[in-house]
């Protein structure tokens, strides 16, 4: 068999713009800084077939979430509370979740998504977005919803949530929908959140999206939808604090973890960061997509992630950086290691015209920051190019660390196995200059 798998081993990457700094002690700092709080068990349980709840799949049980949360939000001060849900097929549209309050679902319990527009309220669109993504009007609020919330678990023992998504994606694509696509688990400005043990299928949209939020677990969650299926992101921080991601299994149509921070100007005028993120034990299937994305929402910055023993089976990137001029924010001190990949297009991609900007109104003079990303100890196989880096020209992306990373490429691998680009920042209005081009050592 004539397979020529090259090994490419990039030891310690230094190329114009890149340079190395300190990067082991801070990391250190890092992991200590890390704590989450134990929370509590509940003084007071309920479950939804005392409030009306008919598990048989058809029967809608949004009024009876409404009835036994509104009822349970009243211990909310007196030891918490949680709701069982049995197993079953629970159809239900959208509802808001009470703090001090645990969701439990049984392992052999569904919460299948309502198809009933009437079953999803419209919300405004998120203040560092300032327009829903898919349609600008606003957004539907998401299947299982919280705001404003502090203790709250969403868990189970690995029970099911279906947001039967193909109604969705298709009403999407066909151009039918007024509003954003809801997301199955989203909770803003809240703290002390832990969403774990639970298999997440089919979202509309995003999986889960914590917002504005600070001390968040998510754990344990398997989240599945077809590889084709458009922006079912796995797990998406977004202005967030102190957040761990760990023992997840994703399979999705898009990025598997994305980290965000608002969008263009008005993400810049919240300013409100992701900082502070570690993500362990990820394993991702997307070949169409990223395993982490940073960006391209970072106007308000991202910093401080931290992201070790990632599996990627196959994914379009590994890690990708996505910007553009206009974003402003940055992305800095990023550290990633012991990653293994196999099969896939580019394992390091930093994308600085990724373009796509909320309105015509973002300022042009608003760079990204993109400074201190530190990656090492990995493996990829089967790949077609080993980097592919397009900066801003003008906006140099800075400290980029590259060492220990070992990449087989694929039989039908590029003959140029690293691609380094910067470009005019001109991004879409223009047009798209290569000022450089270096490559990497050949086979
Ligand atoms: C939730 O908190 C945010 C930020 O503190 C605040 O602006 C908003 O009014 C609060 N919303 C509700 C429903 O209390
Ligand atoms: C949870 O369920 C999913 C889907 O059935 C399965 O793939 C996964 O292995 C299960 N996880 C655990 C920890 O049992
Ligand atoms: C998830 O389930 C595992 C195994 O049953 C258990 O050890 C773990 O504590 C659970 N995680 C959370 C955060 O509830
Ligand atoms: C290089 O990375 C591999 C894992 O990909 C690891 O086993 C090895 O210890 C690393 N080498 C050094 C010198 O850190
Ligand atoms: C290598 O990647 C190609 C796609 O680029 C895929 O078709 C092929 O099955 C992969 N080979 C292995 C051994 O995984
Ligand atoms: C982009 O390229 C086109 C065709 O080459 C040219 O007509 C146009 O002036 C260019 N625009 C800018 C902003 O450079």
């Amino acid at each position: 068999m004539g397979v020529q798998a090259t090994n490419l081993v990039l030891a310690l990457l230094v190329v114009a713009f890149i340079s190395f700094r300190g990067a082991e002690s801070r990391k250190a700092r890092l992991l200590d800084s890390f704590e989450y709080s134990a929370i509590n068990c509940r003084a007071h349980t309920a479950s939804l077939t005392d409030f009306g709840g008919v598990g048989d799949g058809t029967t809608s049980n949004t009024k009876a979430f409404k009835d036994a949360i509104d009822h349970l939000s009243q211990f909310a001060s007196d030891g918490g509370s949680q709701l069982f849900v049995p197993a079953g097929k629970w159809l239900t549209g959208s509802f808001s979740l009470t703090s001090h309050f645990t969701l439990y679902l049984h392992k052999d319990a569904v919460l299948l998504a309502s198809q009933d527009m009437q079953e999803w309220p419209v919300m405004k669109p998120l203040p560092s977005y300032g327009r829903g993504r898919d349609a600008a009007a606003g957004r539907y609020s998401s299947l299982i919803f919280g705001t404003n919330l502090t203790d709250v678990i969403i868990t189970g023992n690995n029970g099911t949530i279906d947001g039967q998504g193909a109604f969705w994606w298709q009403n999407f694509h066909k151009g039918k929908l007024k509003y954003t696509r809801p997301y199955l688990i989203e909770i803003m400005f809240s703290n002390s959140i832990q969403i774990s043990n639970l298999t997440l299928l089919n979202s509309p949209s995003w999986n889960v999206h914590p917002v504005y939020s600070s001390d968040i677990l998510v754990q344990g969650i398997t989240i599945i939808a077809p590889i084709t299926s458009p922006n079912t992101d796995g797990i998406n921080p977004d202005s967030c604090t102190n957040t761990k991601i760990e023992d997840c299994y994703i399979v999705s149509g898009d990025d598997c973890v994305a980290v965000k921070s608002g969008w263009d100007e008005y993400g810049i005028a919240f300013g409100m960061p992701t900082k502070q993120l570690v993500i362990r034990r990820l394993t991702c299937i997307s070949p169409y997509s990223a395993t982490i994305a940073l960006g391209s929402e970072m106007s308000g910055g991202i910093e401080d992630v931290r992201a070790e023993d990632i599996t990627a089976i196959h994914t379009e990137s590994g890690i990708r950086i996505k910007t553009a001029v206009g974003r402003g924010g940055y992305v800095k001190d990023i550290y990633v290691k012991r990653m293994t990949m196999h099969t896939m297009k580019w394992v390091f991609w930093m994308t600085g015209n990724y373009g796509s900007h909320a309105d015509k109104n973002y300022d042009p003079n608003a760079l990204p920051v993109i400074q201190g990303i530190n990656y090492r100890d990995m493996v990829a196989d089967n790949v077609t190019m080993a980097a592919r880096l397009e900066g801003i020209a003008g906006d140099p992306f800075k400290e980029i660390c590259i060492s220990n990373v070992t990449i087989g490429m694929a039989p039908k691998a590029k003959k140029v196995p690293m691609d380094l680009h910067r470009y005019r920042g001109d991004d879409e209005r223009g047009n798209s200059t290569t000022m450089w081009h270096a490559t990497g050592p050949r086979a």
